[in-house]
């Protein structure tokens, strides 16, 4: 075999420490030669990264995207706060759309695929089953829009990859619903959940292992990634009581009309089975996706909970 052979692909992910940039680490540094940025949270590896506000150093990504000229791109940077968004449209915007064009434009340029993750939230959730990638986006929310503004940017270029997913959880630090759900019921503390809003909450390492499909068997466009069950998060919750053994008298049923400056979807159910078809990989469903969580906190230590 020829040195060539041995070389691993260089991958960069803008963002190293989200949630699903973290588990893309965990899916990819076997095969891949792994590079990554941060904003204010350095990742605990020995990969390199490079320290980067792409707000305040917006013009920085474009060289250091040429300079190191990787195979593939990933980007999981954005506000992950829907209400924020609806009042700093100038940010959001800046953070979603105006960067992801610099990306894309760079990308381009060293002929590497760019791959980015959007939302439910692109849909105005009137439909009554779940959304596959024909359906007509329609956002309610200034985030929606903003993340449906860059998804056609993204798909302007034929080989970058666009991942829709929605309520993503995983045994990590930055698992916002499950670890606000798990550390209250802990506690003992009462916690409302919405009964009229529900989504495909998906598990993070499904989508990990969606992209590494994706990109070793060389597949390009638009794909939704989540979760097959489609519930409320007052049944999440109570699911989330179940297996871990907490009180489910806990958790209260509520609406969520009025209580949110961004309205979202009622529906964020998304269907998946392009993807699955195309990759041969069925995601996890809610009983699958927390049992998994379950096993990776055997593994992974207890900070946060
Ligand atoms: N999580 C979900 O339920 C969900 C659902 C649908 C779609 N998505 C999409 O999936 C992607 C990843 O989401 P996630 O939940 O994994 O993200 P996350 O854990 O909330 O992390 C957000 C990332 O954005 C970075 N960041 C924020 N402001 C930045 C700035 N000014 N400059 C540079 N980096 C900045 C953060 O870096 P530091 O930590 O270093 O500051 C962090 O790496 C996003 O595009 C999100 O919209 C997520």
């Amino acid at each position: 075999m020829g040195q060539i052979d041995l070389m691993k692909k260089k991958l960069l992910i803008i963002g190293g420490a989200s949630l699903i940039g973290s588990t893309i680490i965990n899916e990819f540094k076997n095969d891949y030669d792994i590079h990554l940025t941060y904003n204010k949270t350095p990742v605990n590896s020995n990969f390199s990264q490079t320290k980067l506000n792409l707000l305040d150093e917006r013009n920085q990504i474009s060289s250091v995207i040429s300079n190191l000229n990787p195979d593939v791109v990933v980007n999981t940077v954005a506000y992950p706060n829907v209400d924020f968004c609806e009042t700093h449209h100038d940010e959001a915007n800046l953070l979603h759309v105006s960067i992801t064009d610099d990306l894309v434009s760079v990308c381009s340029d060293i002929s590497s695929p760019l791959v980015y993750f959007s939302t439910d939230a692109v849909f105005d959730g009137t439909k009554s089953i779940k959304y596959t990638e024909d359906d007509i986006t329609s956002p309610l929310s200034y985030y929606g829009k903003t993340k449906r503004d860059a998804e056609k940017i993204i798909l302007n270029i034929n080989e970058n990859i666009v991942l829709r997913t929605t309520v993503v959880y995983d045994w990590h630090i930055r698992s916002r619903f499950t670890n606000w759900v798990l550390k209250n019921l802990k506690q003992g503390s009462k916690i409302t959940a919405f009964t009229d809003q529900s989504n495909t909450a998906t598990l993070a390492g499904d989508i990990s292992h969606s992209l590494f499909c994706l990109l070793d068997q060389h597949h390009s466009g638009l794909f939704h990634c989540a979760g097959k069950t489609c519930l409320s998060r007052y049944d999440f919750a109570i699911k989330l009581a179940d297996y871990f053994g907490y009180d489910k008298k806990l958790i209260i049923p509520t609406i969520s009309k009025n209580t949110q400056s961004a309205s979202r979807p009622e529906n964020g159910c998304l269907d998946s089975s392009k993807l699955e078809e195309l990759i041969n990989f069925k995601l996890s469903n809610i009983d699958q996706g927390i049992t998994s969580m379950i096993n990776s906190s055997k593994t992974i230590p207890d900070i946060f909970l």
